[in-house]
């Protein structure tokens, strides 16, 4: 199966990064090819509305989404979501990524793509992944992703606590059951 991890965070040796490291390891040594994009560190624009693709054609945002990421989201099986918490929500780029999906909304829901959430936050409550893991779902259900998992990083504010956490052994575990 390929891999596409879609990592969000500005810290490329933080906590989400962390817990996708090991989920990348576990789900390679099963034998799965991955392929780490960088959303934060790439030119990614927002969707316009616009309406030029028709949901189904070329954006007309010239930039690194369209010219690579757009690709590679097309040839992966499995779209790794990876983040942080950011106000309670998913972090505005990762955000800006599924909008995207607007050009190829239909294509994109046919292929019956599978899909995990790698998260983290400060907060050690539940209730701090409402919101994450309710968009996560409701993302699943509309472009028929098939959830295969969900890290919830709870108390995951800095790569130290992360790395002591219990996560590290779960995000391995998520991609070795792959
Ligand atoms: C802009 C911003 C917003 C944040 N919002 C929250 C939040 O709503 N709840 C929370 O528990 N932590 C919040 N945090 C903390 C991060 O989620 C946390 O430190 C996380 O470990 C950072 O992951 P990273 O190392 O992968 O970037 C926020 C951090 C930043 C920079």
């Amino acid at each position: 199966m390929k891999i596409l991890t879609l990592k969000s965070s500005g810290n490329r040796n933080g906590s989400s990064n962390a817990l996708a490291a090991e989920f990348i390891r576990g789900a390679k040594e099963a034998g799965h090819s991955v392929t780490e994009y960088d959303v934060i560190h790439a030119d990614i624009r927002p969707c316009l509305g616009c309406n030029r693709c028709g949901m189904s054609g070329p954006c007309v945002q010239k930039d690194d989404y369209e010219k690579e990421l757009k690709g590679l989201i097309r040839s992966s099986d499995l779209l790794a979501f990876v983040m942080p918490v950011y106000y309670y929500n998913w972090p505005a780029q990762l955000k800006t990524v599924v909008d995207r999906f607007y050009s190829f909304t239909g294509e994109l829901t046919s292929m019956r793509k599978k899909a995990v959430l790698i998260s983290v936050a400060w907060d050690n409550s539940d209730s701090a992944f409402d919101v994450v893991t309710a968009y996560y779902r409701r993302i699943c259900q509309y472009m028929d992703f098939q959830n295969q998992g969900m890290i919830i990083g709870k108390g995951c504010g800095t790569p130290d606590m992360t790395k002591r956490s219990r996560y590290m052994k779960e995000a391995y575990q998520l991609g070795k059951s792959l």
